[in-house]
Formats: structure tokens, sequence, C-alpha cells
């Protein structure tokens, strides 16, 4: 079964070709980054049109890379869930729009259980029973949320963040040291010559038995760190002792790496209990997600699943970002089962989890 997916929920125009939910053919993202930089962040106005006039080129690019036919086509799988609504909008219209022309069945997809299913393309050997159950980690700029997964379509949520995501946390870090949009990729790459114990911030933990997350106070303890303790000014507004334009290079990284020390210890922290949550025992562990791209998460959990003798599947770079070839290869699950949508099916912009 040949599928083309489309993903346009946020900021990357995505098109792809994969045969039977695994072989990936073609998988382009048109990137918009560099419309939103100088914003600090994705301005939803700018990312609808942006996928207007990328969404058309990029199908082209698809086919031609993955040396498909149209007719070839079997199904057209959109992310239809979460994501912005403008944005959703322009890629389940075109997909709409090609499963109408070519009579073949439309697929939405959730995007985010879409980022569980990166780690398995590619691949053909992995069965049903040699995954699962897993527990899955889908760390995005939008999500951080911990699921129990029997199947690639059978979730169920163990615990998700009380506040900010942690790609969320690291782009406004990376803000508050003036560092440039997406914030993870800089923060990464800095904290690699920084000190990691140079700064002292928090890594939460919540109740002993809970898996959600919560990193809005590490994104504070940062801009204290950065800026000193707020204090009233002579007016009566708030003021901080000190400006980030201040920060030498050094600091910089060890802030980076400090602070990036800290939001993998907490990741890792809710990973692993929910792990010792699971029963029966967890057979993988899934990982997906913008920020699954990060060094030192995928370090840690490739060190944890060693430990524990849990093989960890961790999806190549270009299946982290959002991407079109997980939407494609997620439908091929539904697809097989004769679970298709049709015309009516709607952009919604809040998902599963
Ligand atoms: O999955 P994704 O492309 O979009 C959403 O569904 O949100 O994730 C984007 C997020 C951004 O917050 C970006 O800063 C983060 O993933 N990210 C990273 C890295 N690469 C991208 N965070 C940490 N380390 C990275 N290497
Ligand atoms: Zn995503």
């Amino acid at each position: 079964m040949r599928i083309l997916g489309i993903e346009s929920s946020c900021d990357e125009t995505g098109v792809a070709v994969v045969d039977d939910g695994r072989l990936v053919r073609s998988n382009v993202i048109a990137s918009q980054a560099a419309l939103h930089v100088e914003y600090g962040g994705g301005v939803p106005e700018i990312a609808s049109r942006a996928h207007v006039e990328r969404i058309l080129p990029a199908l082209r690019r698809s086919l031609d890379e993955a040396d498909a036919t149209l007719d070839s086509i079997d199904a057209v799988a959109v992310g239809h869930r979460p994501g912005l609504i403008g944005a959703l909008l322009v890629g389940v219209s075109a997909a709409k729009a090609m499963a109408w022309s070519l009579g073949r069945p439309i697929v939405g997809v959730d995007h985010i259980e879409a980022h569980l299913y990166a780690g398995l393309l590619d691949d053909e050997t992995w069965t049903r029973e040699s995954i699962f159950p897993a527990v899955g980690l889908v760390v995005s700029g939008g999500h951080s949320t911990l699921y129990r997964a029997d199947g690639p379509l059978a979730l169920e949520r163990l615990g998700w963040t009380i506040d900010d995501a942690v790609g969320e946390a690291y782009d406004k870090v990376a803000s508050i040291l003036g560092l440039s949009y997406p914030g993870g990729p800089v923060v990464d790459r800095r904290a690699t010559s920084g000190d990691d114990r140079a700064y002292d911030l928090p890594v939460s933990r919540l109740a002993p038995d809970s898996l959600d997350f919560s990193f809005s106070g590490l994104k504070t303890a940062v801009l204290y760190a950065v800026r000193g303790t707020p204090r009233r000014g002579g007016a009566g507004q708030i003021e901080h002792p000190r400006d980030p334009a201040d920060l030498s290079e050094r600091e910089i990284d060890d802030l980076c790496a400090s602070f990036q020390r800290a939001a993998v210890a907490a990741l890792l922290l809710k990973l692993r209990r929910a792990i010792e949550t699971m029963s029966p025992a967890p057979r993988t562990i899934l990982l997906g997600g913008g920020v699954s791209a990060n060094s030192r998460l995928r370090a840690e959990v490739t060190a944890l699943g060693a430990t524990l003798g849990i093989p960890v599947r961790l999806p190549p770079l270009p299946y982290c970002l959002d991407n079109a070839a997980m939407i494609a290869g997620l439908a091929f699950e539904r697809g097989r089962a004769d679970d298709v949508d049709d015309l009516e099916l709607a952009a919604v912009p809040s998902g599963a989890g």
C-alpha cells in the first residue's frame, strides 16, 4: 500500500511517499524557520500563508524523489490534529483535493501519535509482538507526554506537562540568552562546550508518584540566573539587576549545558518511573518529536535502555522534527484495518494528548 502523506500542523510543510507503512520513498520538508526567526517564534498567520505557497512544490518534489506517479498512490494521509488551525487547514484541504481527484481514501492522522511511529520507519523487520507493549515519550514544541502503547494506534496517556512543553522551554531559554529561533538545536550545540554543573538549576519532580512534567520553573530559574532576581524599581515597576547583553560566550555555553542537564534529567526521571509502573514491562522505549533530536536526551535514553535491557527506538534525525513520513507511516496501520475517513474530515486544533 503506497501512501502519500501531508503534514502542515505548525511551521514545516511536509509531503512524503511511504510504502506499506515502513519504506520511506521520499520525505520532503519545506522549512519556514527563516520566515519566523525575526519574531523569535512561529507566527500562525505567516505559517498558514507559507504552507499555501509551499504545498504544491513540495508535493511535486516528493513524487519526483520517490519516482512515483499519482496513479500509484493508494491512499492520502494528512496530519489533521492537533496544531494551528489555519496551518492544519492547508494540509487537510490539499489532502482532500488529492483524495477526491484520485478517487482514493483519505486518512486523518493524529500528529502526536505519528511522532511515536517515527522510530519504526525504514525498518521492515519489526512486528507488533517485538515492539509492544511499549513506553512512549513525545517531546516537541507543543508536547511532553508519556504513553503506554499497546499498538501503534492504542495509546494510553500516562502523564504530560502541567505547564510548558520541553521544546517550548528550549525555545524560551534560547530567547532569554539572545540565541536564535528555534532554540533547541542552538542550545543543544552550545551545551556541548559548556560546563553542565556551572549553574545549579532545578530538576522538576512534582509528587513522587506523578508522571507529569513541569518546565516553567526551570525556565524561570534560567531567567533569574541571567538577569538576577527581580526587585521593585523607583517607579514601582519590576526591574532585573542584570542585562543579558553582559553575558560572556562562556556563560552562555554554561547556562545552555546546565539547562540541558536539568531538562533531560526531568524527562529521564519520569520515563524511568513510567517503565517501573508498567505491567507487563515494556518491550521497547519509543521516542519522538523535535526534542528527540537532542544529543543528550538520545544518549541518556540509550543508556537507560541498555541498563534496563529494553531496546530503544530512536527516530533518525529527519523523522524527529515535523515530517510527513511519520504521517503516511501511521496511516498504513489505519488503512490496513480499513479504518479510513471521508471528505468530511475536519482539521482539529486540539489533540488526543
Ligand atoms: O516536533 P516539532 O518539530 O514540532 C512540534 O510538533 O512542536 O518540535 C519542534 C521543537 C522546537 O521547540 C525545537 O526547539 C525543538 O523541537 N528541537 C530541539 C532540538 N531540535 C529541535 N530541542 C532540543 N534539542 C534539539 N536538538
Ligand atoms: Zn511535532
